[in-house]
């Protein structure tokens, strides 16, 4: 379990309305504990002390019960735990748990009650005067109870908006979705944020081919853990997280094993997949929550804004995973074909990885902004001979365009060093492009393609950002449906910089 300190700065941010003033979490966490333990202390042996203290001189003494006392004590003690765990760590919302600690405070007091029994009938009246306060604690643990179970509330069904049909001008409607069935390892996101990736579009435009439809896009999603499933251990409700493209592998597999589980053959995508065992299509995060198996979930560090964070989890690590599997660090050569939404994070993480980088656009039109990103040099296609100084130079080029039209990929290829890479992450809708071997004789370099990320690189890529103060460039558009219609046709024609990013999510979806 984390320490107190952890758990309690991880939620601070996130629960808005359910957030402890400080002098609450101390007396919680720490008063109220080290109280409950002096007084078990002193209650079996000192009891004279203890009863001065507490007031109870009408007690009889000595009382031959110093171990009713420690029981009521220990009762003390599950209550502090109780409101703690309710009100400060928030470290779970698995009823058992609260059902257990109530038991466990009402054994101690019937225990304490029982044992002060030879004492005679009238110690019942002194116990009551004395347990008045445990007794009104009961209500508390169930108020803290309460409290917790409804903020971490997360209802029957999701909302989400939806498009009902492929086209190349989407329209958006606001739909209920049931979400797959709530497994042991799932949980349940509130969403609070959603990067709008270059795939969406692919997909509601119909450019990829068929689709099932209603569906909500979406795979760059920040949000807070609600509810996690019995069996869940890397998150815990109330905690910032992410969720990207990915939802679902084996995790068994030689791939699952080997950190390159978006390479398992059972992998499911985030929206627009069918979970095998119930037929339920998965819906992204244009939408108000999203249920994702751990493993798939992953905490924002605080340093990251959610907006900021949203946009790394599917572009992000797309250009992160194939520039560190590839080399990417100091003393290499790294160009970034596209400065769009995964591009500019290309030259952004490229760049904190401490390699020389060049982006390489169609035109001059980014080349300012691609400056203050940090990339060392410009190259826009559009030149005549554009890449005839930097021939034979690069250790790596990733190919982030989403379209062919007017791509030389000669020309790219020829900027590569000997068996230096090519590294194509781009989905265009197009038919493809032909490849003939004597276009990468000259140089034998080797052409490639990447897939997402793995977990342990999307967290290493959090924390890059966290610790180098990496912020994607991002235009922040509320949610509705005529915000999305118009922000896709904005994608239909590349105008963006560098990425939109969905909020203000509690306006369509409820605080
Ligand atoms: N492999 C994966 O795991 C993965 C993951 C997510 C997305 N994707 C795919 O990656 C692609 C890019 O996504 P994105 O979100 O970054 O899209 P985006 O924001 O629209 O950026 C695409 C960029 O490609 C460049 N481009 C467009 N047409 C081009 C052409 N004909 N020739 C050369 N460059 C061209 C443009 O950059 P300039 O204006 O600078 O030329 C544009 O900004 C999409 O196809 C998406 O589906 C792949
Ligand atoms: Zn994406
Ligand atoms: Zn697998």
């Amino acid at each position: 379990m984390a320490s107190p300190k952890q758990a309690a700065t991880s939620t601070n941010k996130v629960a808005a309305g359910f957030t402890l003033p400080v002098p609450y979490r101390l007396f919680f966490l720490l008063i109220e504990p080290i109280a409950t333990l002096a007084g078990a202390y002193f209650a079996f042996f000192d009891q004279r002390t203890y009863l001065d203290l507490t007031h109870a001189t009408s007690a009889p003494t000595p009382i031959p019960l110093g171990t009713s006392i420690a029981l009521s004590q220990l009762a003390n003690l599950y209550f502090a735990f109780a409101l703690s765990e309710a009100l400060v760590l928030r470290a779970t919302s698995d009823l058992r748990v609260w059902k257990t600690v109530l038991f466990c405070l009402l054994v101690a007091d019937f225990g304490h009650l029982y044992t002060v029994s030879p004492l005679g009938g009238q110690i019942y009246g002194s116990v009551l005067e004395w347990n008045a306060i445990d007794w009104g604690n009961i209500g508390f643990v169930y108020w803290g109870a309460s409290m917790r179970i409804a903020f971490l509330a997360v209802p029957e069904k999701f909302t989400g908006f939806q498009v009902h049909a492929p086209n190349p001008k989407p329209e958006f409607h606001k739909n209920e979705f049931q979400p797959k069935p709530f497994g042991d390892y799932d949980v349940d996101v509130k969403i609070e944020a959603c990067g709008v990736c270059g795939s969406d579009y692919h997909t509601v435009s119909g450019g990829w081919g068929e689709q099932k439809f209603p569906l909500a896009v979406g795979h760059e999603i920040v949000g807070t853990a609600l509810r996690v499933g019995p069996k869940v251990t890397l998150i815990k409700p109330g905690q910032r997280v992410g969720v990207g493209a990915q939802s679902y592998s084996c995790l068994d597999c030689r791939q699952c094993k080997n950190e390159n589980e978006t390479y398992c053959t059972q992998q499911l995508d985030t929206y627009g997949s069918v979970w095998p065992d119930t037929g339920i299509v998965s819906q992204g995060g244009y939408s108000s929550h999203v249920r994702t198996h751990e493993h798939w979930v992953f905490p924002i560090p605080d340093a990251l804004p959610s907006t900021i964070a949203a946009p790394m989890l599917c572009a992000g690590l797309t250009a992160y995973s194939p520039l560190v599997r590839n080399g990417c660090g100091p003393g290499k050569k790294v160009g970034i074909v596209g400065l769009g939404g995964i591009g500019h994070l290309g030259v952004l993480f490229a760049k904190a990885l401490g390699a020389e980088v060049w982006a390489i656009s169609r035109t001059h039109a980014k080349e300012a902004d691609a400056k203050k990103m940090g990339a060392d040099g410009f190259l826009a296609t559009a030149d005549k001979d554009w890449n005839v100084p930097h021939k034979m130079t690069f250790d790596i080029i990733v190919n982030t365009a989403n379209s062919f039209e007017g791509f030389d990929l000669d020309a790219y290829l020829s900027l590569l060093d000997v068996h230096a890479k090519w590294v194509s992450v781009g989905l265009p809708e197009d038919e493809g492009i032909k490849i003939r071997n004597q276009t990468f004789l000259a140089n034998g370099c080797f052409i490639g393609s990447s897939h997402l990320g793995s977990r342990k690189e999307t967290l290493a890529m959090l924390q890059l950002a966290a610790d180098k103060g990496i912020k994607t460039w991002v235009e922040e558009v509320p949610i509705n449906e005529t915000n999305l219609g118009d922000i896709m046709r904005r994608m239909q024609k590349t105008d963006v910089k560098y990425r939109f990013c969905l909020t203000n999510f509690g306006d369509q979806f409820g605080a």
